[in-house]
């Protein structure tokens, strides 16, 4: 869909939107085409329950007096309560509201709202960004679909005072969008076509972007002494990768790069659970465990895209945690980069390994400001949490507060869960440093725990997104399917605090 902006006024023909707010007081664009068209709006919205509250639409169909198709009038709400966010949400809904039209030119008329806090302008390339991520379709498996069927927006025209405004403001937004559809892009692919190597290769083509990528094979791992990443992979005929993504947009100290911020994902392209297998029904979920490594490529990508003044690290773990003759045995002790020694006592509980070589790694090589991980960590988290917040574990209260304020601002949401020493005792190990699952309950906290081994002193944060990577249901700015969250609220992160 293409998305523009023009300056103020009506179209007179295809399908125009116009607004009105809360007690259903219509904007002046809308006002101008009920005279037009003899009271035909005012009717409309008479003989409804639309008020102008927002969420609330209503269609009115060839009025007489205009030669228009359709005018859909939606509601903003009360002026003073008016938000980005609902503007994005009132985007998405426009898009879901005139996807089937059969001309494919969607034309906004946007007025200006007294005593909004948003100018015409602003709610313009809210809006825009809003109705661009609903957009968003996987559907390049489907050989069999006829036109008809797919949505006929083209274009998607915002007019509005200060379009110019608008459209500089949409631009950086517009990147954004590309990094969260890179993310549901791979998210989606099944995981005959999506395992490391060639989600190394979709990482590989963000140096087009100016991002430096280093890709890291079973052998170099090897040496680096990656013990507990290589042993999940080890069952798999697929080989394992660690990818090391750089932009380097930020200041530099005294010729050298400065400190950058570092971002970790989990990338199991696919979780039998190994040995320790898991049951059948539902395990094509497994395909999206390698949630946090999209959100950390899509991050980079938007980053980068919208040319972010950080200097930021992406790395992610790839594997794939299959049973086989040669996969790993409950029971077998690895050593991790650290030197710190695992007892696998359950093979389904393979992120962590992954994720404990990744962020040592990390630490080690980059010594980052923080470092922030993502990872669908745990079915645990589903049953504390759901759909709607994701889990944050935390060394640090000010990056947890940044983290937890970017994702309200994005509405991301985080929830914090508690670390302690008590939870830290549940994973010792008989005969290891460590084992690898805690015992019956508090599941998402001894996985965080466990996480915590491998990150020193340096300010650290894992976010749990099992509950929130995949979408059953469409949402405004969000259709069913992977959502990519973490993309938003990340670059809010960066944006919040991390830039000049
Ligand atoms: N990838 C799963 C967690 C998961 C479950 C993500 C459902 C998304 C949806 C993870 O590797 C796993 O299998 N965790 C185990 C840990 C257990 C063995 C301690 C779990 O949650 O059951
Ligand atoms: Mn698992
Ligand atoms: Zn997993």
């Amino acid at each position: 869909m293409k998305i523009s902006f023009v300056k103020y006024g009506l179209p007179s023909t295809g399908i125009v939107v116009v607004t009105a707010v809360s007690d259903g007081k219509l904007s002046e664009s809308a006002a101008k085409l009920d005279k037009k068209t003899g009271g035909a709006l005012t009717r409309a919205v008479r003989g409804s329950r639309f008020e102008g509250k927002k969420g609330q639409t209503l269609n009115v169909i060839a009025p007489a007096g205009t030669r228009l198709d359709r005018v859909m009038l939606v509601g903003l709400g009360k002026a003073k309560d008016m938000t980005v966010l609902e503007m994005q949400k009132l985007g998405g809904r426009i898009y879901a509201g005139t996807l089937q039209a059969k001309k494919g030119l969607v034309v906004v008329a946007l007025d200006a709202v007294t005593d909004a806090k948003l100018s015409a302008a602003e709610m313009a390339s809210e809006i825009a960004f809003g109705a661009n991520l609903r957009s968003y379709r996987f559907d390049k498996y489907k050989t069999k679909l006829k036109p008809e069927n797919k949505p006929n927006i083209k274009t998607l025209r915002i007019a509005c005072t200060g379009f110019a405004n608008a459209r500089k403001k949409y631009g950086s937004l517009a990147k954004i969008a590309d990094g969260v559809f890179f993310t549901r892009d791979l998210v989606s692919e099944p995981p005959n076509i999506l395992y490391p190597d060639t989600l190394a290769k979709q990482a590989k083509t963000l140096e087009k972007l100016g991002i430096k990528v280093q890709i890291f094979g079973e052998s170099q791992m090897r040496r680096l002494g990656m013990g507990a990443l290589l042993g999940v992979g080890q069952g798999s005929v697929r080989e394992s990768r660690l990818v090391v993504m750089q932009w380097n947009g930020g200041p530099k100290g005294r010729g050298k790069i400065a400190q950058p911020i570092a971002f970790v994902g989990k990338g199991v392209t696919f979780d039998t659970g190994g040995i320790s297998i898991k049951p059948s029904a539902g395990m094509e979920d497994m395909k999206w465990d390698m949630g946090g490594s999209g959100v950390v490529i899509g991050l980079m990508k938007a980053l980068a895209g919208r040319k972010a003044k950080v200097n930021v690290v992406g790395v992610v773990g790839l594997v794939e945690n299959m049973p086989g003759g040669n996969a790993q045995r409950p029971g077998d002790i690895v050593t991790s980069m650290s030197g710190q020694t695992i007892e696998v006592l359950n093979t389904d509980a393979e992120g962590r390994l992954v994720l404990a070589d990744a962020l040592h790694y990390t630490k080690e090589r980059f010594k980052p400001k923080f470092m922030v991980n993502l990872a669908t960590l745990t079915g645990a988290i589903i049953v504390s949490l759901g759909s709607h917040h994701a889990g944050l574990f935390s060394n640090n209260d000010q990056l947890s507060e940044r983290l937890t304020r970017a994702g309200e601002d994005v509405e991301e949401r985080l929830w914090r869960l508690p670390l302690s020493d008590a939870y830290d005792k549940m994973i010792n190990s008989q005969i290891a440093d460590m084992q690898n699952i805690g015992g019956r309950g508090a599941g998402s906290i001894t996985a965080a725990q466990f996480l915590q081994r491998f990150v020193g002193k340096i300010p650290w944060a894992h976010l749990d997104i099992a509950g929130v990577t995949w979408s059953k249901s469409d949402e405004p700015t969000v259709p069913k399917g992977g959502t990519a969250f973490g993309v938003r609220l990340l670059d809010r992160l960066v944006s919040n605090n991390y830039e000049n």
